[in-house]
């Protein structure tokens, strides 16, 4: 292995140009046979190849040089540490020649979701049916055969499947040619060999191959076709708005990026078994079902919603990430971050009723700077060294917060400049690799603008400011300061190093200000009329704003008079929850600022207001039974009537939005306890539990099974266990097994975590059932003791280097909010390796530490608060 910046990679000895890879799968042993021809390009003098491979067994091994073959008995040398095979040989493979490498082996595809693997479904008689398919990013294409496994090395892919007649056969190219073939595999026989045309110039990491039994429907609206697949027991109908939608985003990218999509067809295919939520592999993507499949009779707005994103954001990937690569994973932000950021762009296009861009605030943004205000945190360029390190990325930093900073700079250049950028940063690395530097020089090229000089500093540091805004009126100006924010309100000299470019976005009665930027430390702006300012106009700055009590109060009014836009109070709400969890203002104050937005008309605003009343009912979760009811009976107080006066019926003419307001309130109202919505949902169930399966309507469905749940007992819980086990849709399914763990007796607590685990559930899901239980004090004591007296079990199931483990380790441990509860974690995993979750181990302990801070700041204002208002 070389070091190159720090980073493991392998020697430059030699690239490959080109595979010719055949692989034939057998789907009742489960064993695959392969063999690989890869074209090498010479760069160096050299008597020895190292490529990767993980898990394969290697039975031939054949080097030759032009027409002369070098060896046939080379020596092999494994690392398992670097997962890389070393291939030595006496004579000298000549700089600026090519060779090839020829290896033959066999693998098994294996049921952990990576590489090529396995995937199950129940056929109608009730048996177990399998596909072999495949996900490769970030490093298991070395899973699946031997080859250079790195985003740089791209090459060209001649790929040939081997299957029964049968089934269908699916890779990232068109089929070239099909031919009758004696079957490699033990017990022989004839199969059909597929051989696809050959890729483009691509990385490893975007190959796919399927073979399985699969219905599909196709579309010609793009110029292209694109195809939905999935698995006979689905209604292949579910996939047409996926498909139709897929068409028209092709469409609108092409025309946007100014770049034709430059492979011959676009295949979507719904994946049984899939740990992440969809993989953009270059025209063949494949999806979680619920992340493809969408049927409007039995489905939400938010689950539509849903699917539009994935769809749009894998599609955004075939530009961004396809087409152009980052040269290594420390650039894993120019994928995600894009993929998100277009996902609303085109978003907005299609559906401007939908408001995404509103939405975007209390999601994308509230994510980051959740995530980024943790000192375990990292900079949106991190170095990663190793595969496993790798995985631990893809996380709000790389998607959220890199969108974040398109966002921002789209802002700062204007949107049409900024995507004039993007063309040119598109058409000139076509098929090639990047760094950030070179989306920052397009950008530059494009606007006139230093663009690298203010954006720099964003993605190389972790963190961001927290800006301090005061006031001195004889001199009509602000006074504004830029420090490190930290969610543990423990900023040490050391932390607050670095001093942002901050886009200060003055709105003020005569508009907005985009350009007046703090490049110091602080600084004073003048402003004509203090009457009326606020900072960070619609929030399209990476940052929190604190503003005095006082101003907090008048811009409070402000927002009913109007002169705010949803983007403004929305941020500002989450700005002012967040200051107070962490200590830079105080939390009655919010308290107020919450129950002074009781008339605010929109649905993104309401949402930030219940996610803020969330916050604090959670982390108070473990206080004392009378404050925690009266958050509750403050809540309820909130939002109530504005349930009422929505209320909870639909009709054909709800707008998207309409639809989920009516909801967010339903659910809020309900599981506060408000006697009108609690009654509603308990009627509505009643009705569904005795067969009336349209007495729940989609949109209402998690809420009132959560508020059933939370109040009800056995019977409830076996209706709706029943609902997970036998209902068509994988949205049904899902929406009753997340909602299981909130039933709190501890015999339902077992029976959930039981099923976590079990045959029924399958390993993609298993944070489902843990979900609900995050619900409830009992819940969240219990999923602790559940993960160390099965954690043997969960790391056998859930390997490391997947993100699953991952996520099941913060769901168990970051519930908890007091000191206590944090050294229980901390000693459980004292003596444990924690590679592939460490840093969302690390993530939960900051988290944990963040909350206990906040209760010893505030437990005694919130009281007060409360008691002087009568919620007790
Ligand atoms: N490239 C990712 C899939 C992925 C995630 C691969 C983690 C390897 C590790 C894909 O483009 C993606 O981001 N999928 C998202 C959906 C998206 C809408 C945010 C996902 O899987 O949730
Ligand atoms: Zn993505």
């Amino acid at each position: 292995m070389d070091i190159t910046k720090g980073r493991e990679v392998l020697p430059k000895n030699v690239k490959p140009l080109h595979y010719d890879l055949i692989l034939e799968p057998d789907l009742e042993t489960f064993e695959y046979e392969g063999e690989v021809v890869i074209e090498l390009d010479v760069v160096e003098d050299t008597t020895s190849i190292s490529l990767n491979t993980l898990d394969l067994t290697i039975h031939e091994t054949k080097i030759v040089s032009g027409s002369k073959l070098i060896s046939s008995t080379p020596e092999l040398h494994y690392s398992e540490d670097t997962q890389t095979m070393k291939i030595t040989f006496q004579e000298t493979l000549p700089a600026g020649s090519t060779a090839t490498l020829t290896q033959k082996f066999s693998g098994r595809l294996n049921d952990n979701m990576a590489g090529f693997y396995r995937s199950s479904y129940k056929s109608e008689d009730g048996t177990n049916k399998y596909l072999a398919t495949t996900q490769m990013e970030p490093t298991d294409a070395r899973r699946a055969f031997p080859c250079f496994d790195e985003p740089a090395l791209k090459a060209e892919f001649t790929i040939t499947l081997v299957a029964d007649k049968d089934l269908t056969c699916l890779s990232n190219m068109d089929e070239a040619s099909e031919k009758e073939v004696d079957s490699k595999m033990t017990g022989g026989g004839k199969k059909k060999a597929v051989t696809f045309n050959k890729t483009p110039l691509m990385s490893t990491y975007l190959l796919a191959f399927i073979v399985g039994e699969l219905k599909m429907i196709e579309t010609n609206a793009f110029r292209v076709p694109v195809r939905v697949y999935a698995t006979p027991d689905r209604d292949i109908e579910h996939g047409r708005f996926s498909m139709e939608l897929g068409a028209r985003t092709l469409e609108f990218y092409e025309k946007t990026f100014n770049s034709e999509f430059p492979l011959p067809k676009m295949d979507m295919v719904a994946i049984p078994d899939f740990s992440a939520g969809a993989m953009e592999n270059w025209g063949l993507i494949t999806y979680r079902v619920v992340d493809l499949l969408f049927d409007d009779k039995t489905s939400g707005a938010s689950t539509k919603q849903r699917v539009a994103e994935v769809v749009q954001h894998e599609l955004a990937h075939q530009w961004f990430g396809n087409l152009v690569t980052m040269d290594f994973w420390d650039g894993l932000w120019l994928n995600e971050g894009f993929a998100t950021w277009m996902s609303w762009y085109s978003c907005n296009t299609f559906y401007p009723e939908w408001k995404v861009w509103q939405g975007y605030v209390t999601d994308n943004l509230q994510s980051a700077l959740a995530l980024d205000g943790l000192r375990s945190s990292h900079p949106i360029e991190v170095p990663v060294k190793r595969a496993d390190e790798i995985n631990q990325i893809f996380d709000a930093i790389s998607y959220s917060k890199g969108s974040c900073v398109l966002r921002m700079i789209s802002k700062y250049l204007g949107e049409e400049t900024f995507m004039e950028g993007i063309r040119r940063y598109l058409k000139k690395h076509a098929f090639g690799n990047t760094q950030t530097g070179d989306l920052w020089s397009a950008l530059s090229d494009a606007s006139g603008k230093d663009v690298e000089k203010v954006m720099d500093i964003w993605t190389k540091n972790v963190g961001y400011p927290v800006v301090t805004v005061t006031e001195d009126e004889k001199a009509s100006a602000i006074h504004i300061k830029q420090n490190r924010f930290l969610r543990t309100a423990d900023v040490k000299p050391d932390d607050d190093k670095t001093l942002y470019p901050v886009f200060l976005g003055l709105r003020t009665k005569d508009g907005v200000d985009e350009e007046v930027t703090l490049n110091d430390r602080e600084g004073n702006f003048k402003i004509k009329d203090l009457d009326f300012f606020k900072v960070n106009a619609d929030h399209s700055g990476i940052y929190r704003t604190s503003y005095t009590p006082e101003r907090l109060t008048k811009l409070g009014k402000a927002a009913k008079d109007g002169l705010l836009t949803v983007e403004d109070r929305a941020g500002m709400i989450a700005d002012a929850g967040a200051l107070a969890a962490s200590g830079y203002q105080k939390t009655s104050g919010v308290l107020s600022l919450l129950q002074g937005f009781d008339t605010e008309p929109e649905y993104v605003v309401w949402e930030e207001l219940i996610t803020r009343v969330a916050s604090i009912r959670t982390a108070w979760i473990f206080q004392d039974e009378k404050i925690k009811d009266a958050l509750k009976a403050f809540q309820r107080d909130l939002v109530s009537e504005k349930s009422h006066k929505l209320g909870w019926e639909f009709q054909e003419s709800d707008g998207h939005i309409e639809q989920q307001f009516k909801t967010l309130l339903f659910n809020s109202a309900a599981m506060a306890g408000d006697e009108r919505t609690q009654n509603a949902a308990f009627e509505m169930f009643n009705k569904f539990k005795n067969g009336d399966r349209s007495a729940i309507h989609p949109n209402l469905r998690s809420g009132v099974y959560g508020i059933v749940l939370s109040n009800g007992g056995a019977e409830e819980y076996d209706v709706i266990l029943k609902e997970y086990r036998s209902a068509k849709t994988s949205d049904e399914r899902n929406t009753a097994l997340r909602a299981v763990g909130r039933a709190k007796s501890s015999e339902l607590i077992k029976r959930s975590l039981a099923m976590a685990l079990s045959d029924e559930v399958k390993s993609q899901d298993i944070y489902l059932p843990l979900a609900g239980l995050r619900a409830h004090r009992e819940g969240i004591v219990a999923l602790w003791e559940w993960m160390q007296e099965n954690w043997e079990t969960l790391v056998k199931k859930l390997p490391p280097g997947l993100t699953m483990l991952s996520s099941v380790v913060a769901l168990c441990t970051n519930g908890f909010a007091s000191k206590e509860q944090m050294k229980e974690v901390e000693t459980f995993f004292e003596k444990k390796s924690t590679k592939g979750f460490d840093q969302s181990l690390k993530q939960s302990l900051d988290a944990i530490r963040a909350k206990q801070g906040w209760l010893s700041r505030d437990g005694e204002d919130v009281e007060k608060w409360l008691k002087d208002r009568g919620f007790f």
